[in-house]
């Protein structure tokens, strides 16, 4: 049977480990934290749902204990701190850049076989960092992303053709940032009919917009980053690992000339299965397509350059 960790048991985390709790995908899930005893009130919390959720998963919150997250399968990154309101998810990288990197070597020690699930943002930074610290096989680091971001996507696409958002398909690919990420619109689809021609070309640009600051909104409203969606995202994500299902999602991942880009990792739509990422999927881009997802990868670069720079890596 599996074994999941994850490390920060903030809001996205807890989230996170809730989800994947209900959702039975390990038979033990393991949620670590730095706070004293935090983890440990918000699992024990979590296991007094499982009777009226009817779930089996033992969920155990340990403060700093990495041999409790011995031989897990999966691993989750969601520790650092998150944005407050005006703030973008790249202004966290001095701070998490740090404790992601701890985090990796202290997962590495006893989970040397784990597939890493990395949530922590600026998450294409993170996953670059995660990659080159942990220098596992490419296919074993995953950034968690291009999905939260589609499914922001597809939430705004079915309500501005009032339609149930599983009817919706979409993708969005490119950086997790409020100005780099690109949601498809020319492969959105409502059942297979492309959205392009049941909206307008305004309604079709605000929903790109909405999309693109999904996260900035609630961090508005919230007053700190989002979690339902981010670990609802994570934990879907891991599901395909755990179960092997082959999904496609857009995912964080390193590029060797895929997409034109290489000694990067940026979002783009993967098959996901039990080894981690397997299969990087050609959407064959057009001119302006490809264009906006160089624009993109130039803005994650220079947040992999500041790693560099502040010698994390
Ligand atoms: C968001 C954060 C988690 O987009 O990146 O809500």
């Amino acid at each position: 049977m599996s074994k999941i960790t994850v490390v920060g048991a903030g809001n996205v985390g807890a989230t996170c480990a809730d989800v994947m709790a209900a959702r039975e995908l390990a038979s033990e899930l393991v949620l670590l934290d730095i706070k004293e005893g935090f983890a440990e009130g918000k699992t024990l919390d979590m296991m007094q749902t499982a009777t009226l959720r009817d779930f089996d998963t033992r969920i155990t919150g340990v403060t700093n204990n990495y041999e409790a997250t011995a031989n897990s399968d999966v691993v989750v990154i969601t520790s650092g701190i998150p944005r407050k309101p005006g703030m973008s998810r790249e202004e966290l990288i001095g701070t998490n850049a740090g404790i992601v990197k701890s985090a990796i070597n202290n997962i590495l020690k006893y989970s040397p076989n784990a597939v890493i699930v990395v949530i922590s943002n600026p998450m294409d930074a993170m996953t670059y960092l995660a990659l080159k610290v942990s220098k596992l096989p490419k296919q074993r680091v995953i950034g968690m992303g291009g999905i939260l971001d589609n499914s922001r996507f597809k939430c705004y696409l079915s309500q501005v053709l009032n339609v149930p958002v599983t009817d919706i398909d979409g993708t969005v690919i490119g950086g997790h940032g409020d100005t780099t990420m690109i949601p498809l619109v020319r492969f959105a689809t409502y059942k297979g009919i492309p959205v392009t021609s049941l909206l307008s070309k305004e309604v079709c640009d605000k929903v790109v917009a909405d999309t693109m600051v999904g996260g900035a909104t609630l961090t508005k409203l919230l007053g700190t980053s989002a979690w339902y969606a981010p670990g609802a995202a994570g934990a879907t994500l891991v599901e395909s690992i755990i179960r092997d299902q082959k999904k496609i999602f857009p995912c964080c991942v390193a590029l060797e000339g895929e997409y034109g880009q290489k000694d990067i990792c940026m979002g783009v739509p993967v098959v996901i299965g039990k080894n981690g990422w397997e299969k990087i999927v050609d959407y064959k881009l057009n001119n302006e397509e490809q264009t906006a997802f160089n624009k993109s990868a130039d803005a994650v670069r220079n947040m992999n350059n500041v790693l560099t720079e502040i010698k994390v890596i």
